[in-house]
């Protein structure tokens, strides 16, 4: 299950440099397992018992479990990683162990500011490009580097990714609360029931009228917070204008995302790579 987009992401960026598709299906395959070790501990960290539709592995089975299906899936990623024959292999296992880490720290820095009373839209920029954009950058910069693209390339496809990416947690921070768990197979405002600081959260907080903020505080704080309240708030942000103002986020970043490409050959890899952006502008799970 799941959209593959950092996979895709991957192989397209190897192509877009002139790389061949076989070069590189190795390391795209661990880059999307890498993703699923993230979302089986995220649903662990977040509470959530739905994920692409089904029960979160946590529910399904139990925490130990998931803890384990997690590092079982990152050895996995390691696994496939090393398959990929490329004299510059060490650089790019460096690359990836890196953006682990860095996803770490971004999931690190979402708890905390849970907790946090002030999280200003600054610290929010810095907690999703390392939590969401760092993984969305590694696959781009190895698709380059596997494609033997130049450095000027591989920091074109870095930059890309980087914008894409931040557009990526802006837009599903927005579908968490506009979107059915039908459609999206995650449940309809996970991130206000677990007390999350969102794209919408901070922008609602930072724009709206006392008295509305007091009534959203009031709705936010009360446990547990019930579909009715998660609904209330949902009027709140669009009367406010925050859900307006998320959706000129996402596509503030999706067109710098795309002046980046410019820096890249044309051709039908490019154009998969601005349509990929486009699409995930428009998506709705
Ligand atoms: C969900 O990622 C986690 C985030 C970074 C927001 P995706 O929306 O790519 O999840 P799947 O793989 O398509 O289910
Ligand atoms: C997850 O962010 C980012 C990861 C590194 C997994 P979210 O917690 O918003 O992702 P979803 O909404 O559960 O998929
Ligand atoms: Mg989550
Ligand atoms: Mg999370
Ligand atoms: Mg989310």
């Amino acid at each position: 299950g799941g959209k593959r987009i950092r996979p895709i992401l991957l192989i397209l960026s190897c192509q877009v440099v002139g790389g061949r598709l076989e070069r590189c299906l190795a390391a795209a395959a661990a880059v999307e397992l890498l993703h699923t070790f993230t979302l089986v501990h995220d649903d662990i960290m977040d509470h959530d018992d739905v994920r692409r539709g089904r029960p979160t592995v946590h529910r399904r089975w139990d925490e130990a479990t998931a803890i384990l299906a997690g590092d079982g899936l990152v050895t996995m990623a390691y696994q496939s990683l090393l398959r990929t024959d490329h004299p510059e292999l060490i650089g790019i296992v460096q690359k990836f162990t890196e953006g682990v880490l860095v996803v770490c720290e971004g999931q690190a820095l979402d708890k905390e500011f849970e907790s946090r009373e002030a999280v200003s839209m600054e610290d929010y920029d810095g907690m999703i490009e390392k939590k969401t954009a760092k993984l969305i950058r590694v696959a781009c910069e190895m698709g380059g580097i596997l494609g033997d693209g130049t450095r000027a390339e591989e920091e074109a496809l870095g930059r890309f990714a980087v914008c894409l990416g931040k557009a990526f947690q802006i837009q599903d921070d927005l579908l968490d609360i506009l979107s059915e768990e039908e459609v999206l197979g995650k449940p309809l405002g996970s991130d206000l029931v677990e007390g999350k600081k969102t794209y919408l959260t901070i922008h609602f907080l930072n724009h709206a009228p006392e008295s509305e903020r007091r009534l959203f505080q009031t709705l936010w704080q009360k446990r547990p917070m019930e579909r009715e309240a998660v609904l209330q708030v949902r009027d709140l942000f669009d009367r406010a204008g925050t859900l307006e103002a998320t959706r000129q986020a996402v596509g503030t970043f999706i067109d710098h995302a795309l002046k980046h490409l410019d820096g890249l050959k044309p051709g039908t890899a490019r154009d998969d790579l601005g349509a990929l952006a486009l699409m995930i502008r428009e998506r709705v799970f």
